[in-house]
């Protein structure tokens, strides 16, 4: 007998995961007092964009087949509270309503979190002992919320990690008649080494202290379904894994314990590892990459958020 496989013309007959560009959110990094583009150091090919840089890097990923845009907003001026996150002329919100004026196919997701905004760069407001305090940051994460999708973003995503943000957010957000706009929670978000290169990109490496108390143990697997299950419940549309590549098996449990979609990020330091190895001609970044992105998918993401969403979708054409 022959393997199926090993017949040519079967092969995509048979192939069980499909990568394409529809399944890719593209994240970007929309910053305050730029020209145009500036390359991030520690994040090869990403840049930080002015707002007209960031409809045309939409633009571009529109036109590449990618549906959605996840922001980052690096602000004028950062403070103790984080007061730049609702700023109804922020950056997430001049460049949501910048992008869906002129791309109003695209689908917009802001990235919700204070640790850009914050002067300390914790993803909350901090308490006199140097504990971010839970309950005051879910306010200002509602206000943040609110004027985001204000603005015109079509998905909110809490990354915040705070206990009770996807119900406090859900309420915040439907009293305001905003009870159309979905919630993609960072559900599983695992206190990782892997964000070092954005944390250099979006500025927000904690000044002191880490982000232990509010994200999760890498170790745990099974406190990841009960993260997304609390979400689940407390009304998350999209449940996301972060990140990918070190969690393959808690993305797949998610994805068997929930019948939500289920969103795995492929974080800076998966990609920055990938553009390294591939500089310095020790692996093929398009063979690698493609291959990572399949595993992310294979494991059970129906959404990959990657910042090789733009090569991929040129790749796959
Ligand atoms: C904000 C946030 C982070 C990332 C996404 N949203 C950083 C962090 O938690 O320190 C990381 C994304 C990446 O590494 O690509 N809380």
């Amino acid at each position: 007998m022959r393997r199926l496989r090993k017949t040519g013309l079967l092969r995509g007959l048979v192939r069980e995961t499909e990568l394409s560009a529809s399944h890719l959110v593209y994240p970007m990094f929309v910053r305050h007092g730029i020209d145009g583009r500036v390359p991030i150091a520690s994040m090869p090919g990403v840049d930080h964009l002015s707002i007209t840089a960031a409809v045309e890097e939409a633009g571009e990923a529109a036109a590449l087949g990618i549906p959605a845009v996840l922001l980052f907003g690096l602000p004028a001026a950062k403070d103790e509270e984080g007061s730049g996150a609702w700023d109804d002329e922020g950056m997430v919100q001049l460049a949501t309503r910048a992008i869906k004026a002129a791309h109003p196919d695209l689908l917009v997701i802001t990235d919700l979190c204070l640790c850009e905004y914050t002067s300390h760069g914790h993803c909350g407001v901090l308490r006199a002992d140097g504990v971010v305090d839970n309950d005051l940051t879910l306010e200002l994460l509602a206000r943040t919320a609110l004027s985001q999708a204000e603005a015109g973003a079509d998905v909110v995503a809490p990354s915040d990690m705070m206990d009770g943000r996807v119900g406090a957010l859900r309420a915040a957000l439907d009293e305001h008649g905003l009870s159309e706009t979905p919630i993609m929670a960072y559900s599983a978000k695992y206190a990782s080494a892997f964000y070092g290169p954005f944390r250099e990109a979006a500025e927000s490496a904690p000044a002191q202290g880490d982000r232990r108390g509010y994200q999760m143990d890498p170790a745990n697997a099974r406190e990841g379904v009960r993260e997304a299950e609390l979400d689940a419940a407390e009304g998350a549309d999209v449940i996301m894994v972060k990140p990918a590549l070190p969690y393959l098996d808690v993305i797949r449990r998610v994805k068997e314990s929930t019948s939500l979609p289920v969103a795995a990020y492929n974080v800076s330091g998966e990609y920055a590892m990938l553009k390294a190895a591939a500089a310095a001609g020790l692996l093929d970044e398009r063979a690698a990459a493609l291959e990572a992105l399949t595993g992310i998918r294979r494991a059970g993401a129906d959404i990959v958020i990657t910042y090789h969403a733009k090569d991929v979708a040129r790749w796959l054409r």
